[in-house]
């Protein structure tokens, strides 16, 4: 966790701020590198959960690979370190400019979600001489048992190949020039806890592998996604990633020529960032005192959003306990990251730190309000 004295060294910065913890998020590499090297599986960075350069420098520097959604994120994958052939393109709406890129830039693999999206890619691959490595992302039907707005592989989700549509994607897939089938990919949903959700997902994917099998189909890449979660209520915990990594190794009925490939975002980054507001106002209301903090719903949406619980402290202060519910300045009610929770006594001036807040923190920051964008701090930055 940031002490005062950590955020005072950088002299004062303008609040609020990201604050990573560069030990943190080395230390989280290793954890992740070494656990998923037991197992031969290739571990991708969910770019879009953060494109910071320095973080995604250091995850390139580790050996990881990139999972892109859109021709923006392949750029700066490229610009930080990636190598082409350990970037992986997903998403339900590429652009022909963003498919045109990804070809250009040779790419590892599309993972396509519909044939019409096949179609585009085989296109533009003819015309430009290329032939795209495809996976087919295949709705698992497996329920993440997670919030519904980050839940995408059940039925009726915008993601994925339904069922019914998968034997005319493979034929379109192996028959196309343009296209060359290497094999699935899967993501039923993130932030998920109960690891029985990724068993539930390797017999799904054993499944899916009798059913490419029996067709004759020959594919080598299994994508099984990411969405291993973090815990909000211990910032300084490291993911399970040893027993994760354990449930594919022990469950996916894997040939040889396989190659597993994982794309994790937030377990990756989520415990290394902790957002540093200032409190502005100590103010009563009727039922609770309000600490009102000059972060907002801007900076971090995920409170506002997805109800999401994220662990707040005073790294001022630590004498006293009273309730507060912790609020942003933007115009409107839902602009409110915690209610009623036990902090030290607190004072205007004071710094507070919402940890874990790593991963779809900074990189869902938004300008409403006309506020400006949160920056960020490396806790290794000279002083
Ligand atoms: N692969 C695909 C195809 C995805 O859609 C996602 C996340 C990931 C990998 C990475 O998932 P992770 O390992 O980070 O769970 N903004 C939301 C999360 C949205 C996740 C979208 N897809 C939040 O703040 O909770």
């Amino acid at each position: 966790m940031p002490t005062e004295k950590d955020i005072r060294k950088f002299d004062g910065p303008k609040t609020p701020f990201y604050y990573y913890d560069t030990d943190m998020l080395n230390r989280t590499l290793e954890s992740v590198t070494s656990e998923s090297a037991k197992y031969g599986f290739h571990v991708h960075f969910a770019v879009k959960a953060n494109f910071n350069r320095r973080i995604m420098e250091t995850i390139a520097g580790h050996g990881l690979g990139a999972d892109c959604v859109s021709g923006n994120e392949i750029k700066l994958a490229l610009e930080t370190g990636f190598k082409p052939a350990d970037i992986v393109f997903a998403g339900v709406g590429k652009s022909d400019t963003e498919i045109g890129y990804a070809l250009d830039s040779r790419i590892f693999c599309f993972n396509c979600e519909s044939v019409a999206e096949l179609q585009v890619i085989n296109e533009l691959a003819v015309a430009g001489g290329s032939v795209a490595s495809v996976a087919l992302r295949i709705n698992p039907n497996v329920d993440a048992n997670t919030h519904s707005y980050i839940t995408t592989g059940i039925e009726d989700s915008k993601f994925g190949i339904r069922m019914e549509d998968l034997e005319r994607a493979v034929s379109f897939a192996s028959e196309s020039n343009g296209l060359k089938l290497r094999g699935m990919h899967f993501h039923v949903g993130s932030q998920i806890l109960n690891l029985n959700v990724f068993r539930n997902l390797c017999v799904r994917i054993n499944e899916m592998l009798n059913w490419f099998d029996s067709r004759g189909n020959f594919i080598d890449v299994i994508n099984v996604g990411g969405g291993l979660g973090i815990d909000h209520s211990n910032p300084d915990a490291l993911p399970p990633f040893a027993e994760y990594f354990r449930i594919f190794g022990t469950m996916l009925e894997r040939k040889p020529h396989h190659k597993i490939f994982f794309e994790l975002g937030r377990a990756i980054t989520g415990q290394s960032g902790s957002l540093i507001t200032r409190v502005l106002y100590i103010k009563e209301g009727e039922n609770t005192s309000f600490a009102i903090v000059d972060a907002g719903m801007t900076d971090l949406i995920r409170p506002s959003l997805y109800q999401a619980y994220h662990k707040i402290e005073n790294i001022t202060s630590a004498v006293g306990e009273v309730r507060y519910t912790v609020a942003g300045p933007v115009c409107e009610s839902a602009d409110v990251f915690a209610r009623n929770i036990p902090l030290p006594v607190t004072r205007r001036g004071d710094l507070l730190a919402i940890r874990s807040a790593g991963a779809y923190g900074e990189v869902m920051a938004s300008r409403y309000n006309m506020r400006d964008l949160p920056g960020s701090i490396f806790s290794d930055e000279a002083i």
